[in-house]
């Protein structure tokens, strides 16, 4: 089949309103959210129900043509961005995005792929419930994203990630086959775990049009606190002690090294130092209970004063109204937008056993700096899940070419990776591989692991039409 003739079979399926094509408005679709890849795409495709994605799928198919999906194009790694190795269209969800149900007696939410998450968080509300994914973009990501990157975000310690909150996926698969596993059950021993490889696999398996998800007790109180401390290991020893004082209650353990911090307050607008003097390392604690009456801001003074006397600290704030809990937050969300204002970045997602990140961060520092005295390596994470963001800084003017800019942050990459593999750990905890990672992957990953994946995709997309060029670096001539 032709383009044209599968573009005219595309406007058949979706309508001629949703096929496309004209460049300013399919630009917005062809560039990642980072600003680092452009592609190109034969059409910007937008069905509006999962009939249409596996019309859409068989036609791609039948004319030999690759899908990249892309939900709300905030993912970090490029992963849906048409830049793999065949023609493609872009498939968007936008319009499948109706939250087909809530249960409260399950505590349940069923939802189609392109559901914002924050629409999915407020319907949960609006029925007394949590939907617990946080993540900076969720005020335009979707769930179909995030179910494809396996997301993780600022309550992962409390509820887990993105694939521990999916009870049933209905996904189309290579062949236009729609995988109807939009189960509720909570314990379903029958067989292997299907929905699980198309969590996190980045729409390289197949595509997730819809969802049942756990929902959760909605959080009625909550205390929010900032530190400052003078190292990674004693925020190993304020966690253990936090969780002795508030269990699961606590959904949110957060770190935010100096350099960071500095970077923030320059950047991000209406931040603001909390504290007097500046310190090594702030940690940021939130705990929640569902009880409206819950003790928590007791709690969190009595916890404070006990580690203050114990050294721990060298200061303290509570967030004691909205605005001041929403301040301390503001000094820790997301920040990809202000490091293209502030240089060139090299950002990593490495994770590591929860008591090596001391180690980690330690070596870290002192290697990248070594090689390259002048950066400025700056550090925030998930302490609590041994997920640490490295972002590795230069000034504009620092590389004279893209080339040169490429080869330090490959020799950076290598340097991370090494001691992130040394200590147990993963290149990539919650920002998954995409374009980007996939050299770091192919260096890293156990060979008898991705040569398990390599056979799982072959036996699921045996063409290479599903986002093909993302995870897996193009296979050697044999
Ligand atoms: C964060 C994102 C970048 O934790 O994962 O800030
Ligand atoms: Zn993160």
């Amino acid at each position: 089949m032709s383009h044209d003739a599968l573009l005219a079979e595309l406007i058949s399926i979706v309508g001629e309103r949703y096929v496309v094509t004209a460049a300013p408005d399919t630009a917005a679709f062809l560039t990642d959210h980072r600003g680092r890849y452009t592609g190109e795409a034969l059409a910007v495709v937008k069905p509006a129900s999962t009939a249409e994605v596996s019309g859409v799928v068989k036609a791609c198919a039948a004319a030999g043509v690759a899908i990249v999906p892309q939900g709300g194009n905030t993912g970090l790694c490029g992963a849906a961005t048409p830049v793999g190795p065949r023609p493609s269209i872009v498939l968007r969800l936008d319009r499948m995005n109706r939250i087909r149900a809530v249960s409260a007696a399950e505590e349940t939410i069923t939802v189609e792929a392109g559901c914002i998450l924050a629409d999915i968080q407020a319907a949960a509300a609006r029925d007394g419930l949590l939907f617990p994914l946080s993540l900076g973009a969720e005020g335009s990501c979707q769930i179909g994203g995030n179910i494809a990157t396996n997301a993780g975000g600022i309550a992962v310690l409390r509820y887990g990630n993105m694939r521990q909150l999916v009870l049933g996926l209905e996904v189309v698969l290579a062949d236009g086959t729609v995988l109807g596993g939009l189960r509720r059950l909570r314990k379903d021993n029958s067989g292997y775990d299907l929905k699980q490889l198309f969590v996190g696999a980045e729409g390289t398996l197949g595509i997730v049009t819809a969802a049942t998800l756990k929902l959760f007790p909605a959080i009625r109180s909550r205390s929010i606190a900032m530190m400052q401390i003078a190292g990674v290991a004693d925020a190993l020893t304020l966690f253990a002690q936090a969780r002795k004082t508030f269990g699961e209650r606590i959904s949110s353990f957060e770190i935010i090294g100096s350099s960071y911090m500095d970077f923030v307050l320059k950047y991000v607008t209406g931040t603001v130092m909390p504290f007097a003097q500046p310190a090594p390392w702030y940690l940021l604690l939130e705990v929640g209970d569902s009880r409206p009456d819950a003790p928590l801001a007791a709690d969190m003074e009595a916890f404070l004063g006990e580690i203050f006397e114990a050294g721990l600290v060298s200061d303290a704030v509570i967030g004691s109204s909205l605005a001041q809990e929403e301040a301390i937050w503001k000094l820790r969300h997301g920040v990809t937008g202000e490091f293209k204002l502030a240089g060139k970045t090299m950002s990593h997602d490495t994770s590591v056993p929860v008591a090596e990140q001391p180690a980690f961060v330690e070596r870290v520092e002192a290697a990248v700096l070594a090689a390259y005295p002048d950066a400025n390596v700056m550090m925030v994470g998930h302490i609590g899940d041994g997920n640490i963001h490295v972002v590795v800084l230069f000034p504009h003017e620092r590389f004279a070419t893209a080339e040169a800019f490429e080869a330090a942050s490959d020799d950076v990459d290598v340097i991370i990776d090494d001691i992130a593999m040394d200590l147990g750990g993963s290149i990539t905890a919650e920002h998954g591989v995409g374009y980007t990672y996939r050299k770091r992957l192919a260096r890293t990953k156990n060979p008898d692991e991705l040569l398990l994946m390599r056979g799982i995709k072959q036996m699921l997309d045996p063409n290479g039409l599903m986002n093909p060029g993302k995870i897996f670096l193009p296979a050697e001539p044999a």
